[in-house]
């Protein structure tokens, strides 16, 4: 296909995808980070559709994604008429978040305008927004001239995806979902969350590519952990948050993760498993040969040691092992170290909701 007609289709797709969208229905379509399931932000029918369609407890509030300014690359853009219309209280702060991330994997929550509808916010008076890096994210927000909430585009407690093809695969029963083709995510976990909304203090949220450092390298300012602020504080001002559930984003083959020269320990857990035995091995080490092999059918998975590329290809991995009927599957802790944080996170819900009955405790 040459590149004019290839182009040509996307913008006839993208045209599909907005009427799709002013019309109440769900489009999924590809960011940066994970790809995300799309809703109109402004019809409350429409959102309904997102939690059924998730199976999303409706107090779980979503992300609302946002069109750059046009011509966003000359700096400096003007953010504040793309936020308006969403929140009240712009802080300076907010302001030096966006100029330094956005475009880009980082998710503000901020105290939210009275318009925004609490279908989205779950109740809560805070909205969380973000405004995408991916250019097939951006030109669907551009046409659709509106925002979009878009949670990751699975069933409620499965691994995110990452392709069109993992989408397609979490949405087997709805042949008719469009779902627009930007490739595999770059990011590969879902955005940093920030909560701006209780004043002075940024607090984390939820870890991801860009790290408090990175923030702090950028911008001067000091991101705090939820452990940091004070409970009392903490219980007053800060919101729920579904990635904060300890089972999430799980494979239904069980999952463990071991420390280093460790395997055995881990799979003392499981006496009953004796063949089968998918375990991840670091890019860097040589092999497993000094953990030593019981009497079971281990078989190694190389993994990258490069925290970025580990993420891009996180939730791959555990879907296609998911797909390969392991009988567990061991991944080694990933090292010490903030750029760590956001597929230490992730990892540890995985294993914590994995196996069969993953389901059930992620709906509790
Ligand atoms: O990378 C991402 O953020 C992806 C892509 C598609 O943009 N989206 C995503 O959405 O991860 P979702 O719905 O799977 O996760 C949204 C997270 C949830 O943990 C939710 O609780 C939190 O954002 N959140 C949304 N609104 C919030 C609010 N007002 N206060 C606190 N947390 C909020
Ligand atoms: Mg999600």
């Amino acid at each position: 296909m040459s590149s004019d007609s290839s182009v040509l289709q996307s913008s006839v797709v993208i045209d599909q995808a907005v009427q799709i969208l002013r019309d109440g229905g769900l489009v999924a379509f590809p960011t940066e980070t994970v790809y995300g399931l799309g809703a109109d932000a402004k019809n409350p029918d429409a959102i309904k559709k997102i939690f059924t369609t998730k199976g999303r407890p409706s107090n779980h509030p979503l992300i609302v994604h946002l069109a750059a300014p046009d011509l966003f690359e000359k700096t400096p853009v003007d953010w504040v008429p793309v936020m308006v219309p969403w929140v009240r209280d712009l802080s300076e702060d907010a302001l030096k978040l966006i100029n330094a991330f956005w475009p880009g994997p980082l998710t503000l929550v901020l105290k939210k305008d009275k318009a925004v509808l609490v279908e989205l916010t779950g109740g809560q008076d805070t909205v969380a927004i973000r405004v995408p890096a991916h250019p097939i994210a951006q030109e669907l927000l551009r046409q659709f001239k509106g925002g979009l909430v878009a949670p990751s585009a699975n069933r409620f407690g499965k691994v995110s995806p990452t392709s069109a093809a993992d989408v397609r695969s979490e949405f087997e029963d709805m042949p008719d979902l469009l779902i627009l083709d930007g490739g595999d995510c770059e990011v590969g976990i879902e955005s940093t969350i920030i909560d701006l909304s209780s004043g002075d203090r940024a607090v984390l949220l939820r870890p991801g590519l860009i790290t408090p450092s990175e923030i702090f390298a950028k911008t001067g300012m000091k991101v705090y952990l939820p452990g940091e602020v004070n409970v009392s504080e903490r219980d007053a001002t800060l919101p729920r948050v579904s990635g904060t559930l300890r089972a999430h984003y799980a494979p239904t083959t069980p999952l463990r993760m071991y420390a280093s020269g460790r395997v055995l320990d881990a799979l003392s857990e499981f006496p009953d498993i004796k063949s089968r035995v998918a375990v991840a091995v670091w890019d860097s080490d040589s092999s497993l040969g000094e953990d030593g092999h019981p009497s079971v059918h281990f078989e190694e998975v190389i993994i990258p040691s490069d925290s970025a590329i580990f993420a891009s290809r996180l939730y791959r991995s555990l879907r296609d092992l998911d797909q390969q009927g392991w009988d567990l599957i061991l991944f080694p802790e990933p090292p010490v170290g903030e750029e760590w944080d956001g597929v230490r996170d992730r990892l540890q819900r995985a294993c914590f909701g994995s196996g069969p009955s993953s389901s059930s405790h992620a709906n509790n």
